[in-house]
């Protein structure tokens, strides 16, 4: 790891591996998010914007500030997590769920989207179930949590670029969507009545929370693999105790329970059954 290059000098503050490591086992300690080595480069890029927008000279001020003032963890935290997302990301997930409305009785359909960055998944959570529910008659509810503040108010003004949303037909569009116009030319947001249907709240997943309710189907998708496998399982064990029975659990592309886990029965491409 680079400490102190000349490389570093140009691009403004002098950005030390104590700075670094500091700042990644703070981020661990609250949030769970592993920081590799690698991620030193990407810590610098989003934090010195937050020197330069506190006017600060340089890391050690930043990170006393960090320390010592919860406004500014908490901005800290917002920038060095990573939010990356879209819609209809890993679709034959919404293809199981169609199939699995159709084809089992169920009661209703509570869904919980942790982590669930701007709001993208849920809403296309709505886009791709929402007529079929109706046709089943399924009362239709979403929790949308994540440890992002910044995310989670985009989340709820559901605003997006136009690009964003250019795979889904004209149909798609106009059902779920209005077309910003003036200032909003170019964007686009989700209408109300569909809006409304998703809550959203800050929960940090690592830390002691438990939910006063069960859920049908649980989204944690992409989110986990920033966590170490002991706090992984231990989330997973949560997840168990809040769905209902034969509850789903949908991961990301690249995740899995873990090879010893009973809680679950694995019936699709990253999708878990609670037995
Ligand atoms: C890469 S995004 C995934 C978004 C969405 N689930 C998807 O797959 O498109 C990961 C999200 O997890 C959130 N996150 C990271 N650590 C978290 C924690 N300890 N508790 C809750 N959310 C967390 C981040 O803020 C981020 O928005």
């Amino acid at each position: 790891m680079p400490v102190n290059t000349p490389f570093e000098k140009e691009k403004g503050f002098q950005f030390s591996r104590q700075h670094f490591n500091r700042l990644r086992s703070l981020a661990h300690e609250y949030s769970g998010i592993h920081v590799t080595d690698d991620k030193y480069e990407m810590y610098y890029a989003r934090l010195a914007k937050r020197l330069r927008k506190l006017n600060l000279p340089n890391f050690t001020e930043y990170l006393q500030r960090v320390e010592n003032d919860p406004i500014e963890f908490k901005e800290f935290i917002n920038a060095i997590t990573t939010n990356v997302t879209s819609f209809d990301r890993e679709p034959y997930h919404f293809e199981y769920l169609k199939q699995q409305i159709k084809e089992r009785n169920l009661e209703s359909l509570s869904i919980w989207s942790a982590g669930c960055s701007s709001g993208e998944e849920p809403y296309s959570i709505i886009i791709n179930l929402f007529n079929l529910a109706k046709e089943y008659q399924l009362p239709f509810s979403i929790l949308g949590t994540d440890l992002d503040t910044d995310v989670l108010s985009k989340a709820s003004n559901a605003i997006y670029p136009l690009k964003s949303i250019e795979t889904y037909n004209k149909n798609t569009k106009r059902q779920f969507f209005l077309k910003g116009t003036g200032k909003n030319d170019g964007f686009c947001r989700i209408k109300s009545c569909y809006r409304d249907l998703v809550k959203y709240q800050q929960l940090n997943l690592i830390r002691n929370w438990r939910l006063n309710k069960t859920f049908d189907i649980i989204f944690c998708r992409n989110v986990m693999i920033y966590f170490e496998n002991e706090t992984k399982q231990k989330i997973i064990q949560k997840y168990a105790d809040h769905l209902a029975p034969s509850g789903l659990l949908f991961l990301g592309h690249s995740e899995s329970i873990g090879k010893d886990n009973t809680d679950f029965d694995n019936v699709g491409k990253t999708i878990y059954r609670k037995r």
